[in-house]
């Protein structure tokens, strides 16, 4: 069976969403869970390999993000299944269908990392706060709450992220990772 057929596989259920939404609410929700797994891969990415002065508060800042990330991933995975879906959650799975770049393995010092993770953060942000009005519009209000709960969530930790970054030069830096926020397109 492909991927895509995988990803909005439906099975015998009484729950009263017609199967049509219900099949593109899944299929919307497993391209979220790829990329939720994604950005918690990448997130640790962060956790382990950051350098520099500012090290240790960034090391435990990563891995505050990344359990937040790591609660959404089981909270996605079982709304695919408590709609019938089939929830499409392993590593492979979600290398294949993230929609983030990867991470580069070209970086050290901590605001490096930080630009990165905040280009990711925005990126996925954009795409959840997409889904909020898309399965709103299929008639699910549970996955549309479920979907707004992520995005306050990751609008928040976008804004600690971009904190670092928002430096007393006027908002410069901040120009210059929306500028780079531009280049990860969903
Ligand atoms: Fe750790």
């Amino acid at each position: 069976m492909s991927s895509n057929n995988l990803a909005s596989r439906l099975y015998p259920t009484r729950i009263d969403i017609p199967a049509v939404q219900r099949s593109e609410i899944v299929t919307l929700l497993n391209q979220t869970l790829a990329a939720t797994s994604d950005l918690q891969s990448q997130t640790k990415q962060a956790h382990w390999n950051v350098k520099g002065s500012d090290f240790f508060q960034l090391h435990e800042l990563f891995d505050e993000l990344a359990g937040e990330l790591e609660e959404f991933i089981d909270m996605l995975a079982e709304r695919i299944t408590a709609l019938g879906g089939y929830a499409m959650g392993t590593v492979r799975m979600a290398a294949a269908n993230s929609i983030l770049p990867e991470y580069p393995t070209d970086i050290l010092v901590g605001m490096e990392h930080v630009t990165a993770l905040a280009d990711r953060f925005a990126a996925y942000g954009r795409h959840v706060r997409d889904a909020i009005a898309q399965t709103d519009d299929l008639g699910d209000a549970d996955t549309s709450d479920l979907y707004t709960e992520v995005s306050r969530t990751i609008d928040k930790r976008l804004w600690f992220l971009e904190a670092h970054l928002q430096t007393s030069n006027n908002g410069n830096n901040v120009t210059s990772t929306a500028n780079n926020r531009d280049k990860v397109t969903v």
